[in-house]
């Protein structure tokens, strides 16, 4: 299927930037820990923003970008696994903020891969010939999912928002090459956030929201560091190429040494792994599409080049998509 083209890229990060050093007044870390560990240096976290909001600004920009009406829009998918409400949905929120009154809305729960995810269902819809126009946005506020007295787990994640404006018109250079995703729901203790509480006079026992992040660190560093390569050379074996053949691979943005590690696995040069975790920490659904709109706005991707999108982690979760730019 070759009508699968990115028109824009954007994106949108709170003006707040929190760095290590100020991490280190609250808990005891220091910038030299979570530097060697992460490759983190600061992230932007959210004070007035929101998930919506952000997602909004994200979507906003893409429309003024393209030149499109907000009722050019049929199509509007927000990954998020940090949404305002459990309903109404974050996309039917930008929806009605957009006034893109033409357009479904619903969101997608994949935590890191959720960008990924997002493309396969985007690129679904798109090729059932509908819709023209779509709007997929990676759009999270981890910082209220962080216990910010637990030093193992907050001085991880960061808040940020980006997307993606893709239309199946025939005028197109992008196009679609191969995709593999796969989860493996019996991981999924190994990281978890946002359990919901029971309260009904029904239930058996009550339980309480606990909204933090849980997460068994080296569980889920093995997970990627194994599924991560292997995923993407399925992807790469589908489609008849070698690593040689990517310009570059967009992973998810969740430790540098992770990053370090499935380039080193697959034989490619870090050159070909652009890293901007040390501006943003780990922004789980928003971390490719940021770290791509980056690559976009520096020419290092260029119409025509072929990338391998990456993304790993809550469900557990892994998904690659090879796409020519
Ligand atoms: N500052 C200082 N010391 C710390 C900190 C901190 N912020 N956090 C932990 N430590 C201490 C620990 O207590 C431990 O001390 P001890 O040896 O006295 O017990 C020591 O540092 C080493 O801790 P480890 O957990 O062994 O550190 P590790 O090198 O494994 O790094 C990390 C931890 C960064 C979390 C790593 O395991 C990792 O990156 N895992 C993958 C996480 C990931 O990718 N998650 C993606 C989830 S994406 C999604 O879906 C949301």
């Amino acid at each position: 299927f070759e009508d699968f083209k990115i028109i824009q890229t954007a994106s949108s990060v709170p003006r707040r930037v929190v760095d290590n050093d100020e991490l280190s007044t609250m808990m005891t870390t220091s910038d030299e820990w979570i530097t060697q560990r992460t490759g983190i240096k600061r992230r932007h976290v959210a004070v007035q923003e929101t998930t919506s909001s952000l997602a909004t600004e994200v979507a906003a920009k893409l429309l003024a970008n393209s030149g499109l009406k907000p009722t050019d829009i049929d199509l509007i998918v927000v990954a998020t696994m940090s949404p305002d409400y459990l309903t109404p949905s974050t996309s039917a929120l930008v929806q009605g903020n957009l006034g893109a009154d033409q357009a479904i809305a619903f969101d997608i729960d994949a935590a890191c891969s959720g960008f990924v995810y997002g493309l396969k269902v985007v690129r679904q819809m798109l090729k059932a010939d509908w819709p023209m126009h779509a709007i997929l946005i990676g759009a999270e506020t981890l910082s209220k999912l962080v216990d910010w007295h637990d030093r193992t787990t907050s001085v991880l994640f960061g808040d940020g928002a980006a997307g993606v404006l893709i239309a199946n018109q025939p005028d197109h250079t992008g196009s679609f090459i191969s995709e593999d995703l796969k989860t493996l729901g019996k991981l999924g203790k190994y990281l978890t956030a946002g359990q919901v509480g029971v309260k009904s006079p029904f239930a058996a026992a009550e339980t309480t929201y606990s909204p933090f992040f849980k997460m068994n660190g080296h569980r889920v560093y093995g997970f990627a560091v194994k599924n991560v390569p292997e995923s993407i050379n399925r992807a790469l074996k589908q489609a008849n190429m070698t690593v040689e053949d990517v310009d570059c691979f967009v992973l998810h943005q969740a430790n540098k040494r992770i990053i370090e590690k499935i380039a080193d696995t697959l034989g490619a040069p870090m050159s070909k792994f652009p890293v901007n975790i040390h501006e943003y920490g780990n922004t789980s659904a928003a971390s490719e599409p940021i770290l791509l709109d980056e690559l976009v706005a520096n020419q290092t991707i260029k119409r025509g080049d072929v990338i391998a999108l990456s993304g790993f982690g809550g469900g557990l979760t892994v998904g690659t998509m090879i796409i020519r730019y």
